[in-house]
C-alpha cells in the first residue's frame, strides 16, 4: 500500500475550543505517529469574513502554539501557516478555473455564513477551492474533519477527478476520515445542544475554549442546558444535552458511556454535571501549562518558519506540475 498522507487545517477565527480539540486535534495527535501529517493554520480561509488585523495575527499565533501544546511535534509532523505557502492560493486559483458557480453556491456552510454577513465577500464563495488547494498540493489519502466539512471534502474529490480526466493522473483523490459521533466529531453547544459547539457563537457559555480557567469551566458546566427528566442516558435525540455531556465526560476520563449512565443514572444531573467539569479540567490542565510555557519561550517562529520550509519544498513542485498540464508556460528564469 502507498503512503499515508493526512492533511489538516484549523482556522484562527478565535480561540480554539474544547470542540476543536476533541472532535479534530486529540486525533491528529494519534495520527502523527500513523502517516506522514501536515496540520496547517488556514489564516487565509478565516478572511473571508471580516477579521480586525491584530486579533486575526495574534489567533493565528495562539492556535499553532495551542496544536503544539495539544501534543502535535513538530519534528513529527509538518506544523505551519497557510499564508507562507503561496502554492496554496495559486492551485486555489487554478481550481477556481475548474469549478462551477453552482456547485459553490449549492456548499451548506457558504449558504449559512451569507445568511450572516451583510455583504458576502467571493472568498467566502470560493472558499472550498481554497480548501481543496490545500489537500491536493501534498498527496493527501486522508484528510481528518468533522462531519460538517464533509461537503467540501466531496467537492475536492470531483474536483481531482475532474482535474484528472482532463489532464491527467495528477492529483490523489483523498478520503475523508471522520470519528464516529460518540468519539467526538461533533461536541455540541452547551447552551443549546442541537446546534455544534462553536467559537463563533455570540454566547461565551456556548463553549469551553482550551484556554478557559478552571473556574469559568465549573462556571459554564454548572450552567449547561440539560434535558426533561433525572435519567443519565446516552439517547442524542431525547435527550441531546445529557448526551453531548456523557460524551464530553466519556473522553476526558476514559470512562465507557455505560459505566457513566450506570453511576450517574439515579443520583440526578448536578453531581453529574460537576464531574464533567472535573474531568475537563484536568484534561486542560497540562495542555494549558504547554501553552504558557510556549507563550514565554517564544519559540513558535522558529517551528513555523521550518514547518513553511518543508511544506514549501512538497507544494511547489506539485504546483510546477499543475501548472505545465494546464499549458501554462514555465518561466525560464529563477524568480518570479
Ligand atoms: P474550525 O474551528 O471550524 O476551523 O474547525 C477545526 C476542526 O475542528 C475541524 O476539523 C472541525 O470539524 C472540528 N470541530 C470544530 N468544532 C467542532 C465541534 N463542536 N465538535 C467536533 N469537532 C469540531
Ligand atoms: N474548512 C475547514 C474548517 O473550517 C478548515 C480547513 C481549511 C481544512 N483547509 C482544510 C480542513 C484542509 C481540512 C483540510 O474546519
Amino acid at each position: 500500500m502507498s503512503e499515508k498522507i493526512v492533511f489538516s487545517g484549523v482556522q484562527p477565527s478565535g480561540a480554539l475550543t474544547l470542540g476543536n480539540y476533541l472532535g479534530a486535534i486529540r486525533n491528529f495527535v494519534t495520527l502523527q505517529y500513523e502517516a506522514r501529517c501536515y496540520f496547517c493554520v488556514v489564516d487565509l480561509h478565516a478572511l473571508t469574513v471580516p477579521q480586525e488585523p491584530e486579533r486575526l495575527r495574534a489567533q493565528t499565533l495562539e492556535v499553532a502554539r495551542l496544536f503544539i501544546a495539544c501534543g502535535l511535534d513538530p519534528a513529527v509532523s509538518t506544523i505551519f501557516v497557510q499564508s507562507h505557502v503561496a502554492a496554496h492560493t495559486q492551485l486555489s486559483w487554478l481550481l477556481e478555473c475548474i469549478t462551477y458557480v453552482g456547485e459553490l453556491r449549492r456548499m451548506t456552510q457558504f449558504k449559512e455564513k451569507a445568511r450572516k454577513q451583510e455583504v458576502v465577500s467571493t472568498g467566502l464563495m470560493t472558499y472550498p477551492d481554497l480548501m481543496a488547494a490545500d489537500i491536493l498540493l501534498y498527496d493527501t489519502t486522508h484528510v481528518p474533519v468533522g462531519e460538517d466539512q464533509k461537503q467540501h471534502l466531496e467537492l475536492t474529490r470531483n474536483l481531482a477527478e475532474r482535474f484528472n480526466n482532463r489532464f491527467g493522473p495528477i492529483f490523489v483523490v483523498p478520503e475523508p476520515y471522520i470519528a464516529p459521533r460518540q468519539s467526538g466529531s461533533r461536541i455540541m453547544s452547551l447552551t443549546d445542544p442541537t446546534k455544534k459547539m462553536s467559537k463563533s457563537d455570540e454566547n461565551p457559555n456556548s463553549y469551553i475554549l482550551l484556554t478557559d480557567p478552571p473556574d469559568v469551566i465549573r462556571k459554564k458546566f454548572a450552567r449547561a442546558v440539560t434535558d426533561n427528566g433525572r435519567e443519565v442516558r446516552y439517547d442524542e435525540k431525547n435527550k441531546p444535552g445529557v448526551s453531548n455531556l456523557m460524551v464530553i465526560l466519556s473522553l476526558c476520563s476514559g470512562r465507557s458511556l455505560e459505566e457513566i449512565a450506570r453511576t450517574y443514572n439515579s443520583s440526578g444531573y448536578a453531581q453529574f454535571k460537576k464531574d464533567t467539569a472535573e474531568a475537563v479540567i484536568a484534561t486542560l490542565e497540562p495542555i494549558q501549562r504547554r501553552y504558557q510555557e510556549l507563550v514565554e519561550s517564544g519559540a513558535i517562529d522558529q517551528v513555523l518558519c521550518v514547518g513553511a520550509a518543508r511544506a514549501r519544498q512538497v507544494a511547489s513542485a506539485k504546483l510546477a506540475v499543475v501548472q505545465d498540464r494546464m499549458g501554462l508556460v514555465r518561466a525560464q528564469c529563477n524568480e518570479g
